[in-house]
Parts: C-alpha cells; sequence; structure tokens
C-alpha cells in the first residue's frame, strides 16, 4: 500500500475514520497532523494520540500544527457538534505517547519527501497545514501522489452558513489555495458524506461489542447523534464524513459518480464567502471535462459504507 498522511481535527468522525484506517488491513498510516477546527490543533493532537492508543498505534508520530485561519481567524466553539474537549464529552485517560515535536508543516513535508512521490494525502479538517506546507514547499505537489479532502457541498447545502460546508468554510484562502495547486485531488463533499449514515442500532453494536475501537465509537457517537438528530437528519444517527473521505482515500469505496469539475472557492466577504463553487454544468450530458483547474468530485457512493464501517470497528481489537 502506499503512504498515508491523514491531516485532521479529531473530532468525532475524525476519530472514527482513524480507527478505520487503523483496522484496515494492507493501509499504511505513516503520520498524522492536526489543526484548529472541531477543536483547537493542540487539543487534536492530544485526541489523535488517545485514539491511536486504543488501537495499540503509539508509534504513529502525530504533530499539532495551525491554530487560526491563514487569516487569522479563530474558529468559534463548535463544542455542540463535536462536544467538551472535541470526543463527545467523553473522558479518556491522558495518551502515553507525546505530540511529535516537529511542527505539522515539518513533518508533511518531512513525510512527503521520505516517501519519493508515493504519498497520499487525506484532509479531513479546515486545509490551512496544507497550504502552509504548498508556502514552505512549492514542490509538494510533485512529491505527493494524491490528496483527498472531506469538504465542500456542491448540490447540497452547507453547514456552517447556507452554503459553506465547515471544512473549505472555516479557511476559505487555505482551501483555495490547495484546490488550486497542481496535484491529482479528490473532494469528498456533504453532497455523499450527509447520505452515508450511522444509526442507532448500530451505534448500540458498536457499544456492546468486545472491540476497544468498537466501544470507543459508540461512546463518542452519543453527543454526534444528538447533534444530527437536532439540526440536520430526520433521524437519530450520523453522517459519515471523515471515516467515508477515508475510505474513499484508500480505495475501498469506489465512488459510483465522480466527474472531474473546475472547483474554486468564494473568498470574498460576503453571504457566500467559503462556499465550494463547483462548475457543474454538464450535470445533463454526462460531466463532459471542461477546461480550467480541476478536482474528482465525489457525487454519488452507493450508501452501505455506514455498515463496512461498523463491522469493520467490531472485528478485532488490536489493529
Ligand atoms: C467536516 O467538519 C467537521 O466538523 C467534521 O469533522 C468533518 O470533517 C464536515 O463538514
Ligand atoms: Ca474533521
Amino acid at each position: 500500500a502506499r503512504p498515508l498522511l491523514m491531516d485532521c481535527d479529531t473530532g468525532i468522525d475524525d476519530a472514527l475514520a482513524l480507527l478505520y484506517l487503523c483496522l484496515t488491513p494492507g493501509t499504511d498510516l505513516r503520520a498524522v497532523t492536526t489543526v484548529a477546527g472541531n477543536t483547537g490543533a493542540e487539543r487534536s493532537a492530544l485526541n489523535t494520540l488517545q485514539v491511536l492508543e486504543t488501537v495499540g498505534r503509539t508509534d504513529i508520530p502525530v504533530a499539532a500544527g495551525a491554530e487560526t485561519a491563514l487569516t487569522g481567524a479563530v474558529h468559534d466553539e463548535v463544542s455542540t457538534v463535536h462536544g467538551e474537549g472535541g470526543l463527545g464529552g467523553v473522558a479518556l485517560p491522558p495518551p502515553t505517547a507525546a505530540p511529535d515535536p516537529r511542527s505539522a508543516v515539518e513533518l508533511i513535508v518531512e513525510t512527503a519527501r521520505a516517501a519519493g512521490g508515493t504519498l497520499d494525502i487525506l484532509a479531513t479538517a479546515p486545509l490551512t497545514n496544507l497550504a502552509l506546507a504548498l508556502r514552505a514547499e512549492p514542490r509538494l505537489p510533485e512529491l505527493v501522489h494524491h490528496v483527498t479532502v472531506m469538504g465542500g457541498a456542491v448540490h447540497h447545502p452547507g453547514n456552517i452558513s447556507p452554503v459553506a460546508e465547515a471544512n473549505i468554510g472555516h479557511d476559505p484562502e487555505a482551501a483555495a489555495a490547495v484546490l488550486a495547486a497542481d496535484w491529482d485531488l479528490t473532494l469528498v463533499p456533504l453532497d455523499v458524506t450527509m447520505r452515508e449514515n450511522l444509526t442507532e442500532e448500530q451505534r448500540q453494536r458498536l457499544l456492546a461489542s468486545d472491540s476497544p475501537a468498537g466501544r470507543l465509537a459508540g461512546e463518542i457517537l452519543d453527543c454526534y447523534f444528538t447533534f444530527h438528530e437536532t439540526t440536520c437528519l430526520p433521524f437519530r444517527g450520523c453522517a459519515c464524513h471523515d471515516p467515508l473521505a477515508a475510505a474513499i482515500a484508500v480505495g475501498e469505496v469506489v465512488p459510483r459518480l465522480a466527474p472531474r469539475l473546475p472547483v474554486t472557492v468564494d473568498t470574498a466577504d460576503g453571504a457566500a464567502r467559503g462556499a465550494l463553487v463547483a462548475d457543474t454544468r454538464g450535470i445533463h450530458r454526462g460531466y463532459p471535462e471542461l477546461p480550467g483547474a480541476g478536482a474528482t468530485v465525489v457525487l454519488e457512493t452507493d450508501g452501505t459504507f455506514g455498515e463496512l464501517l461498523v463491522e469493520r470497528l467490531t472485528r478485532s481489537g488490536q489493529e
């Protein structure tokens, strides 16, 4: 398998993605970097270390990165979505491993160089670290094999504004830079992540499992389910944003529909700030490739990922 670096803001669904990757045979998670988003970057790093320890992966370096967006803006407190501390208010023992002394940018650039063009990157958070890494190493696109980003809303409403999704909308300038860079990039927007769900019945199976990963997932999901049930889903459950992007990044979920579309981000001040602008005007002609900077935009998956995720997290304890 190609080496993988995950940049995240752990976060309940980031935690599910980390557990999924660690429990998916053949996945080579080399490093994790964290950024402010669901909670602060440093807190996300501690959360990540705790999650990795649940599956015995204290060997993976975890480096904290940007605490603000490129503009210096601090993200609003989003503890209502991900709970106190970012993991649903669940108290976990302090991690035995410490964060890596390098910065997130250093870890991204060094991991890419060491992998000699084979590194895949999965970003499930605001794109600040990746934008800063591009500034620090303009050759980064040549050093990276593929980038998968959970973010944006194409035909679906936004989740932090009527049109902006959190990972793009919390740092629009960073997202614009990352989307404009010359690398192969796949976007996994709300259009698909809101339709791959977990249900309360599945959460109960996670809680009842004899896998530490399954039980941790079941516990942290309680708060996430309450958020979804009271805001954006017609049932008690949740969307699978970050784990779906992880499964697409490692090739386990193959999208049904993923055209290559010109994409950009609205960075102007105003009602559409942070919106992903994807050119879907070819929709009735099977999305012929249009000129302009492009990303592969996932518009349809088969809706069965939640069950795959539950099976993966309940199957085994350590690795
Ligand atoms: C994205 O925002 C965060 O709250 C989630 O972790 C996910 O990465 C969904 O918009
Ligand atoms: Ca996230």
